[in-house]
């Protein structure tokens, strides 16, 4: 087990340099078996779900080589095995390797995805979606065996845009017979990172990033160089670093647009920033005000950022109100931060932050990644010491994150107990 100690009350100054999202990694890296030549992505982050998408492929007989941030997938030897659960329940974006399979093999044998417990996390439109293109689907205890003689190209609208399942439908309808329109698309960049990497390896995708995506399938899929785009939830974490501790500290390597959301709502705030072509210069203030927040998809303000942002509401003067929308369970970090002396009163699917309030050190778990995010950001903080412990969850989705945090002033350490 891992935990991360913290001094907290020193001030970031200096820079962090965002990595690759890992939410477009770890569909990209899924996406690379549709092609039957070799496959090369740059940019893809140091993470641990990377790596247990790295034992699936290598599981399935790929040969995959990582150098630095490059990584060469040649998935043409492949043998279409079951994934087996120990390592299929170990991230969410094991689900890739459904769509990916179906639309190469027509055929996949593997378990339930793992994944954050933030929510029951359904993946019955996945599974919809894999009917409409022609498959049937079996499951028992866990095990799901979706196969379809002929993949054909249908229309799909979803009740919810989510963004599993629009990419798991693009990569079983990218090598179904026909033309696939989807309606009602998630929209996040992720989505988009996906489809030009299909669409540079040979596919025939349009509209990605609009709520209608159309698809003209394709037999074969060639070769393709993809860089990772930079991680939007890593920036927004560091963001929020800066407005709670920092001094002119900066940001780098990310895409203001992919943060407008949170960008417009820490203006609200009146959080001092500033905003270049490809960097956020932020630093704390004592004059912040409270806001609104609802979570909701891309453009809107992402869930993923809601538990962050959370530490900083408890610095705003007033009272915030904070709506989580997509996930009904994801306010675990709540109790830990009032055990840290914020002010926070859960109802339902809102929480409601009374601030400043002085925050003090103390020995929190890391329930999920992005809560354990918000918790680190407290002890960054708060008085005294904070140990965040469970910091597995973290270590899964943000690259490098002691030695970023150290570099910039931070008095932080990982500890193995
Ligand atoms: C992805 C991201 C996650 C992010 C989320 C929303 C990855 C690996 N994870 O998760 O970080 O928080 O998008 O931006 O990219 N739902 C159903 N049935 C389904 C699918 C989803 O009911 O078949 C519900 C979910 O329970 C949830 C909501 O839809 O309430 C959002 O899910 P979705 O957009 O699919 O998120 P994930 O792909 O799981």
């Amino acid at each position: 087990m891992k935990q991360i100690l913290i001094e907290g009350g020193h001030i970031l100054r200096g820079e962090i340099k965002v990595s690759g999202a890992k939410n477009s990694a770890v569909a990209l890296v899924p996406a690379s078996l549709l092609s039957d030549e070799v496959i090369t992505i740059d940019n893809i982050p140091n993470i641990s779900d990377i790596d247990a998408l790295n034992d699936i492929l290598t599981y399935l007989g790929a040969k995959v080589t990582r150098e630095k941030e490059m990584m060469r997938i040649d998935a043409t030897g492949i043998s279409n095995r079951k994934i087996p659960e120990q390592i299929s329940k170990k991230l969410r974006a094991s689900y890739y390797f459904m769509g990916a399979l179906l639309g190469k093999y027509r055929h996949v044998e593997m378990y339930f995805p793992g994944g954050c417990a933030i929510g029951t996390r359904p993946i019955n439109l996945h599974l919809k979606a894999f009917e409409l293109l022609g498959a049937t689907i079996e499951e028992k205890d866990n095990l799901f065996i979706i196969h379809a003689d002929r993949l054909k190209g249908n229309h799909i609208y979803f009740d919810f845009p989510s963004v599993g399942a629009t990419i798991n439908v693009l990569l079983a309808a990218c090598k179904a017979e026909g033309k696939t329109v989807l309606e009602n698309a998630a929209k996040e960049p992720e989505i988009v990172s996906v489809a030009t990497f299909l669409n540079n390896m040979g596919a025939k995708i349009t509209g990605a990033g609009t709520s209608t995506i159309t698809i003209h399938g394709v037999q074969k899929l060639g070769r393709c160089f993809m860089e990772v785009i930079p991680d939007r939830i890593e920036a927004g974490t560091y963001i929020i670093a800066g407005a709670l501790v920092g001094d002119k500290l900066r940001i780098t390597n990310l895409i203001p647009e992919h943060i407008e959301a949170l960008l417009s709502k820490l203006k609200e705030m009146h959080c001092p920033l500033k905003i270049g072509e490809d960097y956020v210069e932020i630093s704390a203030s004592n004059d912040i005000k409270a806001t609104n927040i609802k979570t909701q998809g891309y453009p809107g303000f992402p869930t993923d950022l809601q538990q962050p942002i959370t530490t900083l509401l408890t610095q705003a003067h007033g009272k915030s109100v904070l709506e989580e929308t997509i996930y009904e369970n994801r306010f675990q970090n709540v109790p830990y931060l009032n055990n840290m002396k914020a002010d926070i009163t859960i109802d339902n699917r809102k929480i409601y932050v009374k601030g400043p309030t002085k925050l003090s050190g103390q020995v929190v778990k890391a329930t999920d990644l992005r809560a354990g995010a918000c918790l680190i950001l407290a002890g960054l903080k708060a008085e005294g010491k904070t140990v965040v412990t469970e910091v597995e969850h973290v270590l899964r989705g943000y690259e490098n994150i002691i030695e970023k945090l150290e570099n910039v002033g931070a008095k932080i350490t990982l500890e193995e107990i």
